[in-house]
């Protein structure tokens, strides 16, 4: 049967490199990076050297970065981290986006239900916040600043500089969630305005289950997990050593070919998008996202007529595998909430389908998934 994964904004697969790193650190016997035996010495010593890895990827300080078991946890260790720090200072002011994935919105939530308050931006129809709307929603009551790099349903970018400039005259904390983003767009964190970023290794072709959090150096930051002392008082738990090791290693790839990983995104999504309008016709298929401000590996498009849900199963019963929406929202009917917040019409957020790609895809895929999608379109259509 065909198999196609068009789903590499949900999760990828393990590059050589990172399985490399992976099996070679989980193969060489225990260890416990906070024991002081040889042991012990040799896993702390593959953290360290996947630290500074990644920091001078990033051009920050290993002392800053600190290791999680998820993107997820990394944006709820720097929203909780940040808001309490700075409630302590009298700021009680959350500024976020419409279109932030769930790690960052149920947090804002969850914060809201606190006592902070909690200000969510707008977005247009092409998912992007406004810099007027952010600039005057700043101000000296703000604690923290969450807008994301770059959007895991539709890619579309947000101007993070430019918000992230303002956030630091007043002096409250900028977050940004760059888990879609990481290894597309180059991160400098000696010139950005950013304080905390948000990191997944699943989405770089690194293993699930490790994420990373940078914390600028001085930021008032509260742990959210106790116990040892681990990561600087940070984030307390044994680390996981090798998928730390795969981590950096799947990072360095990344970089190393980030050029190329762009150019054939790029390929492979204009091949798609090409195809489906001929195949489908230019009226039955629309781009949800940004046109140009936008992420290469993600292509958003409604189907006309035809809701999200019957296409996706019909996909999958050809092999083909593509998402709704985010990985937390697929498998449930709600219509997504960034679709929703670009205000567009009711028909085109029912009929929208995510198909994401990277590693191992060709355009002959894209050819193939054309025509399986144009065949499920007709017969969905006759019905
Ligand atoms: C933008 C964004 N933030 C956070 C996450 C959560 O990352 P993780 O799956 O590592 O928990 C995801 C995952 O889809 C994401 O796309």
């Amino acid at each position: 049967m065909t198999s196609i994964y068009f789903d590499h904004a949900a999760t990828t697969p393990m590059s050589l490199e990172s399985l490399q790193a992976y099996v070679e650190a989980a193969s060489a016997g225990p260890g416990n990076p906070s024991s002081l035996h040889a042991q012990g010495r040799t896993a702390r010593g593959r953290i360290t050297s996947a630290r500074d890895k990644l920091a001078s990827l990033l051009h920050c300080e290993a002392s800053e970065l600190v290791f999680t078991g998820s993107g997820t946890e990394s944006d709820n260790a720097a929203l909780f981290g940040a808001a309490f720090a700075q409630l302590k200072r009298g700021r009680k002011g959350i500024v976020t986006t419409a279109v932030e994935h769930h790690a960052v919105m149920h947090v804002c939530r969850e914060l809201e239900e606190k006592g902070f308050d909690l200000t969510i931006l707008p977005v247009d129809e092409y998912g992007r916040v406004s810099l007027r709307d952010a600039i005057s929603a700043i101000d000296d009551s703000t604690a923290v600043v969450s807008i994301m790099a770059g959007n895991n349903e539709t890619g579309t970018l947000q101007p993070i500089a430019e918000i992230g400039e303002r956030a630091r005259k007043h002096k409250a904390i900028m977050h940004v969630d760059a888990v879609q983003a990481f290894g597309y767009i180059p991160f400098d964190l000696q010139e950005m305005p950013i304080d905390l970023l948000s990191l997944s290794a699943h989405k770089i072709n690194g293993p699930q289950g490790v994420g990373l959090l940078y914390i600028r150096k001085g930021i008032p930051f509260q742990p959210m997990v106790y116990g040892g002392t681990q990561e600087r008082n940070r984030r307390a738990g044994t680390e996981n050593v090798a998928g730390i090791s795969a981590f950096a290693a799947a990072a360095e790839r990344a970089y190393q070919l980030v050029q190329d990983r762009i150019a054939h995104a790029e390929e492979i999504r204009g091949t798609l998008l090409k195809a489906l309008t001929e195949q489908l016709g230019e009226e039955m298929v629309v781009v949800n996202g940004h046109p140009e401000l936008r992420l290469p590996h993600i292509l958003n498009v409604s189907f006309i007529g035809i809701s999200s849900e019957s296409m996706l199963m019909n996909l999958d019963l050809a092999g083909v595998s593509a998402s709704g929406g985010s990985a937390c929202t697929s498998g449930s009917l709600k219509p997504s909430h960034v679709l929703s917040a670009m205000k567009i019409n009711s028909e085109r957020v029912l009929s929208a389908v995510r198909f994401s790609f990277g590693l191992g895809n060709t355009r002959e895929e894209a050819d193939k998934l054309a025509k399986i999608t144009a065949t499920i379109s007709a017969r969905l259509r006759n019905r």
